[in-house]
């Protein structure tokens, strides 16, 4: 079992998206294990942004991001890194595929309702930005072993 950090950004709680990116990966089998909805301050956007501050877009993507609020997630799953990151859709929208949630809901690299850690090194740091240790819970579903073979 593997944990990711995914956020829907700004654009997709303004478009009323939560519920259809939840649905998306619990349909898919993976399991909710932290949640919460918060503004991103400066610091915080900065610090879960870190390797972009040097990037053009940066003032631009800080803006967005701290502009409304974000709902942050913990999700884990078989290979959930990864299988997010596929759910997800490419970052450039002429790569998107439809069927995944940037193919499906988005055409803009930076209004793109999601996102998804690229690493498990870099969701162990993302979820330690935005949860503490108690706020991600332990726990089994009884659906569990419907869902993935032992
Ligand atoms: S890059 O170009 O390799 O740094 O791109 P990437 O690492 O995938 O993107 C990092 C985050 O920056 C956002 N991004 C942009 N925002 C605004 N304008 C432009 N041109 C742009 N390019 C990338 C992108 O949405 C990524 O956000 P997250 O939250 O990580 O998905």
């Amino acid at each position: 079992m593997e944990r990711t950090f995914v956020m829907v950004k700004p654009d997709g709680v303004q478009r009323g998206l939560i519920g259809e990116i939840i649905r998306r990966f619990e349909t898919r089998g993976l399991r909710l294990i932290g949640l919460k909805m918060l503004r991103i301050d400066e610091g915080l956007a900065r610090r879960h942004y870190r390797d972009h501050i040097e990037k053009p877009f940066f003032p631009s993507l800080l803006e967005f991001i701290t502009s409304s609020p974000v709902v942050a997630m913990v999700v884990e799953g078989k290979a959930a890194v990864q299988n997010v990151r596929t759910m997800m859709g490419a970052l450039d929208p002429t790569q998107a595929q439809p069927g995944t949630l940037r193919g499906d809901y988005t055409n803009d690299k930076q209004l793109n309702i999601i996102h998804g850690s690229d690493s498990v090194e870099n969701a162990e740091r993302e979820i330690g930005l935005f949860f503490t240790p108690e706020e991600v819970l332990d726990y089994e579903r009884t659906l569990d072993r419907w869902l993935v073979s032992p």
